[in-house]
């Protein structure tokens, strides 16, 4: 049911590619059916599309479907198109259920139209999952008292096929902060707070601002 939802949404964020376009491309389960159908496209029609990948999935799997790298220094993206764990009615997101949210944050902002694409399951009224937030590991007990100061409930980010925590693409761990539910006014706010604790590096708040559209696709 999920992932007809995430089918649909990567449908309708297909129709905003043009030829020649440079993207920025995000990371998880819904950007890769994205790009699955991009290179479908690209096959079919022959285009040249240049993409920023956001994370070793993507990288890889925008190098399967025909997308040419390439990166910041060059290029400036168009379009990004990015998935997302929660989307409030304001169009606030919490991102980095993949770990991937510093780069994908980096390239959003460098981008000149963000696009997230999600199921309608990623839909709340206010956010409340834990905020991802990525950290050296040398700062780790320090990050994760002052963020405990902050009013929220610190957890270190384990996985499967690893021991210990996971460590994400820039080589850093992942602490997963639960606050109470963030209000739309809020939002940027707690984005600074936790930006502010020297050893962040970046977290998965993505104020309303830096998002451009929502599409969602209703199973
Ligand atoms: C990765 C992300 C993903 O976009 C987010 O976790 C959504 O993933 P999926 O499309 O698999 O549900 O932020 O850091």
């Amino acid at each position: 049911m999920g992932s007809d939802g995430k089918y649909k949404a990567a449908k309708l964020a297909l129709e905003l590619v043009k030829d020649g376009m440079v993207l920025g491309i995000g990371s998880g389960t819904t950007v890769e059916i994205f790009l699955n159908l991009l290179g479908e496209k690209i096959r079919m029609e022959g285009l040249e599309i240049y993409g920023v990948p956001t994370s070793y999935q993507s990288y890889y799997a925008a190098i399967r479907n025909g997308v040419r790298i390439v990166d910041l220094v060059e290029y400036e993206p168009e379009l990004c198109i990015d998935g997302a764990d929660q989307v409030d009615s304001k169009m606030n997101c919490i991102k980095g259920g993949g770990g991937a949210m510093t780069r994908e944050k980096i390239v959003a902002k460098a981008s000149k139209k963000v696009v997230i694409i999600v199921d309608e399951n990623k839909l709340v009224e206010k956010l409340s999952m834990p905020v991802p937030v990525e950290v050296l590991p040398f700062a780790y007990g320090y990050v994760s008292r002052k963020l405990k100061d902050l009013g929220s409930e610190v957890k270190l980010r384990h996985g499967s096929g690893k021991v210990g925590p996971i460590i994400t693409d820039n080589g850093n761990f992942i602490l997963d902060c639960e606050f109470d539910k963030i209000e739309d006014e809020k939002v940027e706010r707690v984005e600074e707070d936790i930006n502010s604790v020297s050893g962040v590096v970046e977290n998965g708040l993505f104020p309303k601002a830096i998002v451009d559209k929502v599409l969602v696709g209703k199973s």
